[in-house]
């Protein structure tokens, strides 16, 4: 049996993991949009120059009238829209700080950007996947809720609701046969936490204290879980968050 050849969506797709997840899903011969704030349209050049099939879209998660044309641009160019990878995030770019110093301002945009863009890109695509009786969401959460990592309390508050998000989303979809399931990556050494010293330094001390596989882990480690999330072997997993962390924690 050939694999089947999937249109997936990637937010925040044209960088760091998520541009890890546009190419290896391209490379794997499916049809990719990337949806991204910036760089969505030069991001699906570079896959575009390795002969694969990608277009680029920009996209602000939180922004429906955006991310209904990110849905209507990837069904005029690949007919359909079968998976959604809810990737976008802020988390590279936030500072590392105690709770009583995050603003109630940052919390909301943090709680904006990593939990209402999801639900904007879920209420956006499920109407498409129903229509042709098939679809696959997965979003990327975090080990920090499991963890309770501290100095970031708005980041993780907001991946801690992902994970639950998942969890009910798949009870209300699975007689649509869309399944939704999270990915929970460890620390990795994505283009934005390279450029951030502070989130550096952290990295440092998860491979050191809890991790099982000692060295760094890199946006290529999460890509086979989502392979295999947006593959037919999946089908009948939903609601679950695979941890992919180096064992760091078991869920
Ligand atoms: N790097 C890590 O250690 C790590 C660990 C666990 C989970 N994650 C999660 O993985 C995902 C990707 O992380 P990363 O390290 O590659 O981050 P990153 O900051 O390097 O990239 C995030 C991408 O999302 C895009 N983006 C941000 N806000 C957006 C918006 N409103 N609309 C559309 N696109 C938007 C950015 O332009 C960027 O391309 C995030 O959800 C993050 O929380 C990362």
């Amino acid at each position: 049996m050939t694999a089947a050849s999937r249109v997936i969506a990637v937010t925040g797709g044209a960088s760091g993991i998520g541009f890890a997840f546009s190419e290896a899903l391209a490379r794997a011969g499916h049809q990719v949009v990337i949806a991204d704030l910036r760089g969505a349209a030069e991001a699906a050049e570079r896959l575009k120059a390795q002969g694969l099939k990608a277009i680029g879209t920009q996209t602000d998660v939180v922004n429906p009238a955006d991310v209904a044309g990110m849905v209507e641009q990837a069904v005029k160019a690949f007919d359909r829209l079968d998976v959604l990878v809810n990737n976008a995030g802020l988390f590279t770019t936030l500072t590392l700080k105690p709770f009583d110093q995050i603003s109630d301002a940052e919390w909301m945009r943090v709680m904006e950007v990593n939990t209402l863009g999801p639900f904007v890109c879920a209420k956006a695509v499920v109407p498409a996947m129903r229509k042709n009786g098939f679809g696959r969401i997965v979003n990327i959460a975090s080990t920090t809720p499991i963890k309770g990592t501290p100095n970031m309390l708005h980041y993780v508050a907001s991946k801690g609701a992902v994970i639950a998000f998942t969890r009910s989303l798949a009870r209300e979809l699975g007689k649509d046969n869309i399944t939704v399931n999270a990915i929970a990556p460890g620390f990795t050494l994505s283009d934005g936490v390279l450029e951030n010293d502070m989130h550096s330094k952290m990295g440092d001390v998860v491979r050191k204290t809890s991790r099982s596989l000692q060295r760094d882990q890199v946006p290529e480690d999460l890509v086979g879980a989502l392979l295999f999330l947006a593959s037919d072997g999946a089908g009948f997993i939903t609601g679950q968050t695979i941890a992919v962390d180096g064992g760091s924690v078991f869920i």
